[in-house]
């Protein structure tokens, strides 16, 4: 455990964890608000990554931000949990309270439609096509159902798909659609909630489900647009988006569970100069 580690207050917990964005984000968020604290990014070993978490917060760990691989991992060490959190089946933020010890939230979900909010990409309902059925896939379900959506999901392994939609109809109106018959739907947004842009490589959606009209939005980002983003634009999409957005406003709202104050995330789009990627 280095010095750094024992000397922060906020960390970001994750393996791999350099292409991490937080860091800069929560610092310019802490700075901004004249906090005179720091976050740092820390990649944990998958063998003791519960007691390397414990072992920050007992020696004065405020907050941190879980990622991949422990996102579903870290129930156990909280002694609270949020129900958006507990409906994701995900945290990606703690804080240590005074009085209740670790509490786990998910940020994720409400950080996604803030974005598309924030960039009036989405209406009451509107009809949305959710590709994946893994945990990204599943911690954006809940804040899309309860903003009155139509969502269809879709996933290379259908059964996953239909667990999905089976466990989420008491939310709102969703229901599975396999692949082969994505094309009978108009859909207002087509949301890339797979790990294929990890990969490079795009999700099999036919060509034919691309249009001008229609919103794509990869949840993943990176420097490079994303395979999927590129497939869309070579079929003629307009209005394609990636996860940055996303990632500033989970920030914004982590920040807000730790300090109490709502950052303005237009600052952060301004810093980054990447307002909206396309
Ligand atoms: P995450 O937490 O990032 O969602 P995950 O829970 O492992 O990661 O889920 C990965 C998602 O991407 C799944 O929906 C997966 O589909 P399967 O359930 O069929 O595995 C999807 N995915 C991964 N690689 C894919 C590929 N090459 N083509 C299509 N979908 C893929």
């Amino acid at each position: 455990m280095n010095k750094e580690f024992k000397n922060s207050l906020y960390a970001v917990f994750g393996n791999p964890i350099d292409h991490s964005q937080s860091p800069k984000i929560h610092n310019f968020f802490l700075k901004k608000y004249n906090f005179h604290e720091n976050y740092i990014r820390v990649c944990l070993e998958k063998e003791n990554f519960l007691s390397d978490i414990l072992f920050f917060f007992k020696n004065g760990g405020k907050g941190a931000n879980i990622t991949l691989p422990f996102k579903e991992k870290v129930f156990s060490i909280c002694d609270s949990i949020t129900e958006r959190a507990r409906i994701a089946g995900a945290i990606n933020t703690i804080k240590k309270t005074k009085k209740k010890g670790l509490l786990g939230d998910n940020t994720d979900g409400i950080g996604f439609l803030s974005d598309l909010i924030f960039k009036k990409l989405i209406k009451k309902n509107f009809n949305i096509l959710l590709l994946g059925a893994g945990g990204a896939a599943r911690g954006v379900l809940h804040p899309l159902l309860n903003f009155k959506c139509n969502v269809y999901i879709t996933n290379r392994t259908f059964s996953k798909a239909e667990y999905l939609s089976e466990k989420f109809k008491k939310f709102g109106n969703i229901q599975s659609v396999s692949l082969n018959s994505l094309h009978r739907k108009n859909y207002n947004l087509v949301v890339n909630a797979t790990s294929t842009s990890v990969l490079n490589i795009s999700p099999v959606i036919p060509s034919s489900l691309v249009s001008k009209k229609t919103i794509y939005y990869d949840m993943f980002y990176g420097e490079k647009n994303t395979s999927f983003i590129n497939f869309c634009k070579k079929h003629g999409a307009q209005k394609v988006f990636n996860g940055f957005g996303m990632l500033v406003n989970q920030a914004a709202h982590s920040f807000f569970l730790w300090k109490k104050i709502f950052p303005n995330v237009n600052d952060v789009f301004y810093f980054f100069e990447r307002k909206t990627v396309t």
